[in-house]
């Protein structure tokens, strides 16, 4: 498999990781197959790549016709028979290891041999998402930032076993889309959330201990370390409930009292205040 030449992905999961991941490679010429067992949130994600193409062709970033070959290229799947025939499948969904696995082993037992299998985690275990399969020199760690069409990096994250050949076509793919690959080592929160999880998570601590407001903690950010957006605007970006779960991992990985969660971020997540997606978090949000 030449990693420019790969013709057929399934991205696994159609939230805003797995939605920008499609986006981005349909618009690099790639066929791509979304699935997601939740029907509706396909429909969601399809109207919402419509929308984002329409908006560079109004730019005149894309053409009409690079925009109508880019959507022909995007599949839509609630059956993971359907991604049986993909050469490469990155997995975006939820950051729960159990998930992942269960994924992972039926994967492997669906896709042919020598289909890589890559996960989109942002924090948990590369080695032991692909213990969960009898391929594990064919699974690696695809780390995408988000909002994906727009973020230049990608962190690519070797397992135990993840073979140097995995590991070539992996990061041939995300330089043939026009992202810088970084590799890290299979370390809980790998670099990217290991020193943004923290800064996040201290940056709550300050509005729990009453230290400033939210609005006021990003304004020191934005204004005084040119941040594009503020820690807490950024944390209801990502979504209260993946900041959570990357803390935990943090927490249980290392062992180290350094990052054990802000308990205002586990109430937030405990009432259903994720973030933008749920319309309220550290701030509110009317859009769609
Ligand atoms: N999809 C596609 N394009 C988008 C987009 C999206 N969701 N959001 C913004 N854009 C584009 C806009 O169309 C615009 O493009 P042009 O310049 O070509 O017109 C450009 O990005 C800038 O957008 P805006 O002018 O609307 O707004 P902005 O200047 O405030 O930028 C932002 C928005 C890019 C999100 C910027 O605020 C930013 O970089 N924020 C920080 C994002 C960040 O830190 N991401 C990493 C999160 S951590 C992570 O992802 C790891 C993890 O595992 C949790």
């Amino acid at each position: 498999m030449n990693a420019a030449a790969i013709s057929g992905i399934a991205v696994l999961g159609a939230g805003q990781m797995g939605g920008g991941i499609a986006q981005t490679m349909i618009a690099c010429g790639l066929n791509v197959t979304l699935y997601d067992i939740d029907s509706t949130a396909l429909a969601n994600r399809r109207a919402s790549i419509d929308k984002a193409f329409e908006r560079l062709v109004a730019k005149g970033r894309m053409s009409e016709e690079e925009r109508i070959g880019a959507i022909a290229r995007l599949s839509l799947a609630t059956d993971l028979e359907l991604c049986r025939e993909a050469e490469l499948v990155i997995e975006a969904a939820p950051e729960k290891l159990r998930i992942k696995q269960l994924l992972f082993a039926e994967l492997d037992r669906l896709c042919e041999p020598q289909t890589i299998l890559a996960t989109n985690t942002s924090s948990l275990s590369v080695t032991e998402i692909a213990a969960a399969t009898n391929r594990p020199d064919r699974v690696i760690g695809i780390h995408f930032m988000n909002p994906v069409p727009v973020m230049a990096l990608v962190e690519i994250i070797r397992g135990l076993a993840t073979s140097d050949d995995t590991y070539v076509k992996a990061r041939a793919l995300i330089g043939a889309i026009g992202k810088t690959p970084v590799t890290v080592r299979d370390f809980p929160g790998f670099v990217s959330n290991r020193v943004l999880m923290p800064m996040i998570n201290e940056a709550i601590y300050t509005v729990y201990e009453g230290v400033a407001t939210p609005e006021d903690v990003d304004q020191v950010m934005q204004l005084g370390m040119s941040h594009p957006m503020g820690p807490l605007a950024l944390a209801d970006f990502i979504g209260l409930d993946t900041c959570l779960s990357i803390m935990e991992t943090l927490h249980d990985g290392f062992g180290d009292s350094k990052y054990r969660p802000c308990p205002l971020l586990r109430a937030y997540v405990a009432a259903g205040w994720l973030g933008r997606k749920a319309g309220k978090g550290f701030y509110v949000y009317n859009d769609s």
